[in-house]
């Protein structure tokens, strides 16, 4: 049972006194730190995900997307530009764009049919002039100021990036060099092409699933999966990479590349194979070199809703939408590029069984993370421990510490007031 503040005030936080080497459960329980949360991250100057801009290739294209809670439409403009705008009509506030992705000329809200262009500005409203010189809007009722909500907009290679902040940092600053090394090498400016989704709810906290990206340590512990078919070992090259702020982090390692002087004996000993099992078909957790990198697999999580993934030949993006804070809604969206050979695409496919809600990966995260949230939720201990690596923060280059967690939550107490 986490200690919920007896008042509401802020004051009745307080971080337990192992600092960064304990995590409390209030941090995955409260609805006040949550509010904090949207207003002052997903809310606040960060740049959030909404969308590939493969999903809206032609002009007239949508999809209904998320900043934080926050219903948001990305468009392409007739002027070939990439729009967010809030899906909530500027009149009575109605979320109206009801269709997960589609192509129109325009935007009506159903419910007064008030009409709007795809860039947001407000085009239409049905009997202005009201009827017969009654009723109708004031005759200062200026269309241009009634536009849907536009959100700043940024894009990098093919990635759609919204912000409701005034003033946010360019983009690529705000992803930072250590971050954008292995992002471009995903996202190379090559037209991707989308292979399909998946979208699920996890009843845990948003800020589990960047801790499970930023934990390396559970990698060859909870993913028997991973060892089992020599997947990942503890002891191959490996890196746990964050940037100095701590928000976003990159987890890579390189399958078959064994760092020298490892007793990999005694490390066999510390990972469980659950079964000695054999794969009829190794095709998925095979590997065709098709990048520039040192990795076969990079999991990055960018700060606060998004996570790309390259795992092997498998190709994705995770959307993050927050639902509470016990609760998170994922979006999957798997891709290849546009000029992958069929062999290729069915590669990326077979190996997609990895990932997602159900994948031979995925569905262990979302288990754990379901237990942890549980555990802070209901029994009487109030905090978590992230003692591994001492009082280590940032990049490593070991798996078995939680420094890349300890910097996240550096970075998350200065913003929050924590
Ligand atoms: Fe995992």
């Amino acid at each position: 049972m986490s200690v919920q503040p007896p008042n509401g005030s802020s004051n009745a936080f307080v971080w337990p006194e192992e600092g960064l080497n304990a995590v409390p459960d209030w941090l995955y329980t409260s609805d006040e730190i949550y509010q904090r949360e949207l207003e002052r991250i997903f809310y606040g100057p960060t740049w959030n995900y909404v969308a590939l801009e493969a999903e809206i290739p032609n002009h007239g294209d949508y999809k209904r997307s998320w900043v934080g809670e926050a219903p948001v439409i990305v468009t392409r403009g007739a002027d070939g530009n990439v729009h967010v705008v809030e899906n909530r009509c500027a009149h009575r506030g109605a979320e109206f764009c009801r269709s997960l992705t589609g192509n129109s000329k325009e935007f009506i809200c159903p419910y007064h049919q008030w009409t709007y262009d795809l860039d947001g500005s407000l085009r239409a409203v049905p009997f202005r002039r009201g009827v017969k010189g009654k009723g109708g809007m004031p005759a200062d009722f200026k269309l241009s100021e009634h536009g849907l909500r536009k959100l700043r907009v940024a894009t990098r290679n093919g990635v759609v990036f919204a912000s409701y902040a005034d003033h946010v940092e360019p983009l690529d600053q705000y992803i930072g060099p250590e971050i954008l090394k292995d992002f471009d090498t995903l996202f190379d400016g090559r037209p991707l092409k989308i292979l399909g989704y998946w979208r699920n709810t996890l009843y845990g906290n948003w800020k589990l699933y960047h801790e499970n990206l930023k934990d390396p340590y559970h990698a060859t512990l909870l993913h028997t999966f991973l060892v089992t078919f020599g997947l990942m070992k503890a002891g191959q090259k490996s890196a746990m990479i964050a940037d100095p702020l701590g928000r976003h982090g990159t987890m890579a390692s390189a399958k078959g590349d064994e760092e020298e002087g490892v007793d990999q004996k005694a490390v066999n000993k510390e990972m469980r194979k659950m079964i000695e099992l054999e794969l009829e078909d190794g095709r998925v957790v095979g590997f065709v070199p098709e990048f520039k990198s040192p990795w076969t697999v990079t999991m990055q999580t960018i700060w606060p809703n998004f996570i790309t993934q390259r795992e092997l030949n498998t190709l994705g993006v995770r959307h993050i939408v927050p639902r509470g804070p016990d609760s998170i809604d994922m979006y999957w969206t798997m891709f290849g590029y546009a000029d992958d050979t069929e062999e290729m695409t069915k590669l990326r496919l077979c190996q997609s069984n990895l990932m997602g809600p159900a994948g031979f990966l995925g569905i262990e995260d979302n288990e754990a993370i379901k237990w942890v949230q549980e555990g802070a939720r209901r029994s009487v201990t109030e905090k978590g421990l992230t003692l591994l690596g001492g009082r280590d923060e940032g990049t490593s280059d070991t798996l078995i510490t939680e420094a890349a967690v300890r910097s996240m939550y550096r970075y998350y107490r200065g913003v929050m007031g924590l």
